[in-house]
């Protein structure tokens, strides 16, 4: 599985990017507002122009489908390697599908987002215009923040992702360093991670007493500090 970096603060997009072990990015409006972003284009420019290699998701801002299709083109224009995000819906829950339809014909790649049933998964797949590379995001943390097992959808979506070339699953709203191995074994070609998750890629391979030692090695750290 192909490990993204999911965030908007651009040291730590760069740093992931030098570092070597990052794929691709994504980013989405609720990042970049927590990010403190208020220049939509000059942070997706600066962005680009540092990673002009990589895969880089940027989201449309409209809620109007007229508008997010202009919008879409001009994000697209930004960069070979830019993917531009479409929720699968309005925030009325209008289908964004026929949007997604005529953006994919003008060969425009697309991140389809915010996707949660699997009807979502088919329709949108089935909605990528032959020859276009795409990305099919699944939220699995928010199908697991609901009381829901995502592993089985997850791998279902992956076996109908597998029959349209050019299109890439991902597994999105990644709430833990295990989804990675859990998106790994549901066969997703990519998994998005916020940094908070990506500073625990350390621990991967240690021993549990290692760890163990290291969490009391913490608490002592904390009690002294305590007074
Ligand atoms: C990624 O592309 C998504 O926008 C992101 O992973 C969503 O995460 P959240 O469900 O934690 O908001």
């Amino acid at each position: 599985v192909k490990l993204y970096a999911d965030g908007a603060v651009i040291e730590e997009m760069v740093d992931a990017y030098e570092r070597g072990t990052i794929k691709g990015f994504t980013t989405n409006p609720s990042l970049m507002k927590k990010a403190g972003i208020t220049e939509y284009e000059t942070f997706a420019k600066q962005a680009i122009n540092k990673i002009p290699d990589m895969p880089i998701s940027f989201e449309v801002f409209s809620d109007d489908f007229e508008i997010m299709e202009k919008e879409a083109e001009k994000i697209a224009s930004w960069g070979e390697n830019v993917y531009v995000k479409i929720p699968i819906s309005n925030s009325i829950g209008e289908s964004s599908l026929p949007l997604i339809q005529s953006l994919s014909e003008k060969g425009i790649s697309l991140n389809v987002t915010a996707i949660l049933t699997m009807e979502q998964v088919r329709e949108t797949v089935a909605a990528f215009a032959e020859g276009t590379n795409n990305i099919v995001s699944v939220f699995a943390g928010r199908i697991a923040d609901s009381g829901i097992d995502p592993i089985p959808l997850m791998k279902e979506a992956a076996q109908v992702c597998k029959q349209k070339k050019g299109t890439e699953l991902l597994w999105a709203s990644s709430r833990e360093l295990l989804n990675i191995f859990q998106a790994e074994e549901c066969e997703c070609d990519i998994i998005t991670c916020t940094q908070e998750i990506l500073n625990k890629l350390p621990n991967v391979g240690k021993s549990l007493e290692q760890i163990s030692l290291e969490t009391v090695q913490m608490f002592s750290k904390d009690s002294k500090e305590l007074g």
